[in-house]
């Protein structure tokens, strides 16, 4: 146990059979009013245990949410990390496409994200609806209506929080939850043959820790990913529009077409993002393999600063290539379902950890969450620059 002054930090508990090595519980704070110093021992807290769960905070004001944000990175001007609303939903692809987004009035960089009807006044959003909240609409082959009304379900898509175009991804997100949906437990099933699958309250969000991935790397494959880098497309989550995920929510279903240049449209070609394969954490230094392979257009292989990059374009051999590596950690003792109660605030290392929702059926309720993040005031770091001729 971690004890400061004001706060007390508690590494979450595992079982003898889980294998994560991250989490961590907050308690005796109130994000309405925090020091300076509370701010700097959070900050160290999310970048050491990678996600922390802030409890009871239920007379959270939302402009204080986006204080916090802010303040976690005080240096970041750029606002929400997709853009504002408008750009948001005609460029966000994929991402608009699979879920409503509406900010909290007063406090327009938290959005209310979500499943199902949010009450008459919600923080000021009076009698809305999430229609295309949470869904299992994103997979190629999802699970038949009948099997999901019984509580099976998929996690919905792997990913980190990151535009990967224009802005830097954000160091941290938080997720508040407000309402969360009541019923039996589910089964997310991997549904890929291998049989896996795990328990889950519903409204639960997932997380596997891309750290623990790069410890389960060989030193030869450590060697390749350290000095490799990815391009990513631009606009990417238009780019993939049209694409399915995988059963398990990890990347894309084979197969599936991107848009052409003229499809995307215009863009900025100094907006398109490169970074490198392995990210490390600022305070730790721990090295994560932090690639969003669904928004990968290119990769270039190197194992030293000397070598040639060996670049890939081919959809289908980048998709071999990442999911290659982060199958390996796609198993149930690796993933953590985070302790979210009603009232609690999330906030996660957005530069060393995966995460994804988990659908449900409606009969069991809404599910409010607010969620903010901001752009962040410095990207991902490598253990080596990209060369800038590439
Ligand atoms: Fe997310």
């Amino acid at each position: 146990m971690d004890k400061c002054t004001s706060f007390t930090v508690t590494p979450l508990e595992r079982t003898p059979e889980q294998k994560f090595n991250f989490g961590a519980c907050v308690t005796g704070v109130d994000l309405n009013t925090l020091s300076d110093e509370d701010i700097d021992r959070l900050k160290a807290a999310i970048w050491r245990h990678k996600v922390i769960v802030v409890k009871a905070q239920h007379s959270l004001d939302p402009k204080k949410q986006w204080d916090l944000v802010t303040r976690l990175d005080p240096n970041a001007r750029d606002g929400h990390s997709h853009g504002n609303l408008t750009t948001f939903r005609a460029k966000g692809g994929l991402l608009a496409q699979g879920r409503e987004v509406v900010g909290i009035p007063g406090a327009e960089n938290v959005r209310l994200i979500g499943k199902g009807f949010q009450g008459e006044n919600h923080f000021g959003v009076e009698n809305h609806t999430i229609e295309r909240g949470l869904s299992n609409d994103f997979h190629a082959v999802p699970p038949s209506m009948e099997e999901f009304e019984q509580g099976i379900t998929r996690f919905q898509r792997w990913h980190m929080d990151a535009p990967l175009y224009g802005k830097d991804p954000a160091w941290f997100t938080t997720l508040r939850c407000i309402t969360l949906p009541k019923g039996p437990d589910l089964t997310v099933e991997w549904a890929d043959g291998s049989g896996q699958s795990m328990k889950t309250s519903p409204g639960k969000t997932a997380y596997f820790s891309t750290s623990q991935l790069y410890t389960l790397l060989s030193s030869e494959e450590q060697l390749l990913v350290d000095h490799s880098w990815v391009e990513y497309a631009p606009y990417p989550y238009k780019w993939i529009e049209k694409c399915k995920g995988n059963t398990t929510g990890l990347g894309l279903a084979e197969g599936g077409e991107r848009l052409t240049d003229e499809e995307i449209g215009e863009y900025d070609p100094t907006a398109i993002k490169k970074y490198p394969m392995v990210w490390v954490n600022p305070l730790t230094g721990e090295k994560a393999f932090q690639v969003h392979g669904i928004c990968a257009r290119k990769l270039y292989l190197r194992s030293s600063k000397e070598e040639e990059p060996h670049v890939i374009d081919d959809v289908a051999e980048i998709r071999k290539f990442i999911l290659g590596i982060q199958n390996r950690i796609l198993k149930p003792e690796y993933i953590l379902l985070a302790p979210v109660e009603e009232g609690d605030v999330a906030i996660w290392d957005n530069y060393g950890l995966f995460h994804s929702a988990i659908d449900y059926p409606i009969s069991m309720g809404p599910r409010s969450m607010h969620q903010a993040n901001i752009s962040g005031s410095i990207g991902p770091r490598g253990l080596v620059p990209i060369p800038s001729v590439a």
